[in-house]
């Protein structure tokens, strides 16, 4: 496996977003963590953990695995009540963050700024998109990362690769054609191994999920099947 821009991030990769369903927060959450790095650990894939924001210190303090915000605010610490920052993020420990996902977008102008100080903090970014032209738009900002995803299949029980393969392909083709160092992910609907296992051979370099594990009745399970799909 390479190793992905100034953090240890490693290609092939799986990240698991716990967004904020009740399953995955919480004890709940620690114990999911927990079991994405026996995984991690017991088979050598690259998992990563974005957990909910007020799960994020302990989780980043208790397991050996990259732990990732969901979303940070364009603002700086200090007199900024209620908002979420890269730099109290570091201090948290997490090692990179998710930004402008489908369910919390920002702006343009945000994206930049945030890519811009997360490198100068030493935290990676993965920034969502939609489609094609979006996903080149963000790499060409110099994320570590863009995850592409069909809002309309978030959630649901058809992959984006079975769904929409074209989607991940043209969006791989695209950000290779200009920036080949941005790792792309896709995700929406993502279940198990051949959800992973397609998304690789459309030329990704993982997957973006939560539902598929964080609602499932066994997760070591289902985490095992989506580690098996990256070889
Ligand atoms: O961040 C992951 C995501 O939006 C996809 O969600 O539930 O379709 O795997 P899900």
């Amino acid at each position: 496996m390479k190793e992905l821009g100034h953090v240890s991030l490693k290609r092939p990769v799986i990240v698991v977003n716990f967004k904020t369903y009740l399953e995955s927060s919480g004890k709940e959450a620690l114990a999911l963590a927990k079991l994405c790095e026996a995984v991690a650990h017991e088979t050598g894939a690259s998992i990563i953990v974005a957990p909910p924001l007020p799960d994020l210190a302990l989780i980043a303090s208790s397991v050996n695995i990259p732990v990732y915000a969901q979303h940070a605010d364009d603002v700086r610490p200090g007199n900024t009540t209620g908002h979420v920052t890269l730099e109290n993020f570091r201090a948290s420990g997490a090692s990179g963050t998710l930004l402008n996902h489908s369910e919390r977008r920002i702006k343009v102008a945000e994206i930049h700024d945030l890519i811009g100080l997360a490198r100068s903090l030493h935290l990676a970014t993965i920034v969502c998109t939609n489609n094609p032209g979006v996903s080149v738009a963000c790499a060409a900002m110099g994320p570590d990362a863009v995850a592409v995803e069909p809002p309309e299949l978030i959630g649901g029980d058809i992959s984006v690769t079975t769904a929409n393969p074209g989607i991940v392909s043209d969006t791989v083709r695209a950000i290779r054609s200009v920036r080949p160092e941005v790792a792309v992910l896709c995700g929406a609907g993502v279940k198990g191994r051949a959800d992973v296992s397609k998304a690789l051979e459309l030329g990704s370099d993982g997957v973006l999920l939560a539902s598929g594990v964080v609602k499932a009745k066994d997760k070591r399970a289902v985490l095992m099947d989506l580690v098996a799909g990256l070889r």
